[in-house]
């Protein structure tokens, strides 16, 4: 039987004896899940040979990322980061109470780490079993190695579209201060990009939630298909400008490889919603 909480979770609590989380919102367990793959979501498969290319330890994952990822958080987040503190729009973040983060397709989970080092309990939702198991492993070797840590963080094997990981989390809708998406949006259809918005407000806290995409390929013509399928600027502003103010859009001054020169960084703050 797999242990409650894999071992790096249990590191990152070491004030916790009995190692039940009783003083966080939520402390997800590694959990894995029987999930419907549904190929008409799933796109995503075709960037790789074949689909079993992301069902185990994959080579082509990891020359895509070599190639044209870095091997870290991505740098336009990390800069972000670390103006957190002066930026109004994350000011309510900074309350005593604990925040949480959600990285959708979190794949290595490399950005999932960066929040849970900005104080976010985070957890990355990943549908492919090797990226979760990759995740773990390499998130237990950054805190292995004395990466800083602050809070809980875990990955979840579950398609971010389904209710089962919010059970899972024990949480319902609106809970997320603040979620990533980076290549995650325009790895599937197109079709899904209105179910993605509606998602995506659904989980964000009103108010004061922010959503960060770094938006991209937007280099790559819509026409071209994918995945990862081209998308403009304006095509999130369609998406999102019901539910979400844009409160910041601007290009990054450094970000992954292959989105030089083109990706920007929009975020967003979820509305307030009116109470009848
Ligand atoms: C192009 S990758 C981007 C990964 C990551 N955001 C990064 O910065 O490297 C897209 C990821 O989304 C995952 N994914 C695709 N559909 C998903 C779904 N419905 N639920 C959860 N993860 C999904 C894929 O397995 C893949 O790891």
């Amino acid at each position: 039987m797999l242990p409650l909480l894999p071992t790096f979770l249990l590191r990152l609590n070491p004030s916790n004896p009995s190692n039940h989380p009783t003083t966080h919102l939520f402390l997800p367990p590694y959990h894995t899940m029987a999930i419907p793959r549904s190929d008409e979501k799933l796109d995503y498969d075709n960037l790789f040979d074949t689909a079993e290319d992301i069902l185990r330890p994959s080579e082509a994952r990891e020359l895509f990322r070599k190639h044209f990822l870095s091997l870290c958080a991505s740098p336009a987040l990390v800069d972000l980061m670390a103006q957190k503190e002066t930026l109004p729009i994350f000011q309510a973040h900074s309350s005593a109470t604990p925040k949480r983060a959600l990285v959708p397709g979190c794949d290595r989970g490399y950005d999932a780490l960066l929040f849970a080092q900005h104080g976010y309990e985070t957890v990355g939702v990943e549908i492919s079993g090797s990226a979760v198991r990759e995740a773990k492993k390499w998130t237990g070797q950054q805190i292995a190695a004395g990466q800083k840590t602050l809070s809980p963080m875990g990955f979840i094997l579950a398609d971010f579209f389904e209710d089962e990981w919010l059970k899972v989390l024990g949480i319902g809708k609106e809970q997320f201060d603040l979620v990533y998406d980076y290549a995650f949006l325009v790895a599937m259809n197109p079709t899904m990009r209105k179910k993605w918005a509606k998602r995506m407000a659904d989980h964000i806290t009103p108010g004061s939630g922010l959503l960060v995409c770094l938006e991209y390929p937007l280099f790559r013509p819509p026409e071209s298909g994918g995945p990862p399928h081209g998308i403009t600027s304006s095509d999130y502003d369609a998406l999102l400008r019901e539910n979400f103010e844009k409160e910041m859009h601007y290009m990054p001054k450094r970000t992954h490889k292959v989105g030089e020169g083109s990706d920007m960084v929009s975020v967003w703050r979820r509305k307030e919603v009116a109470k009848l």
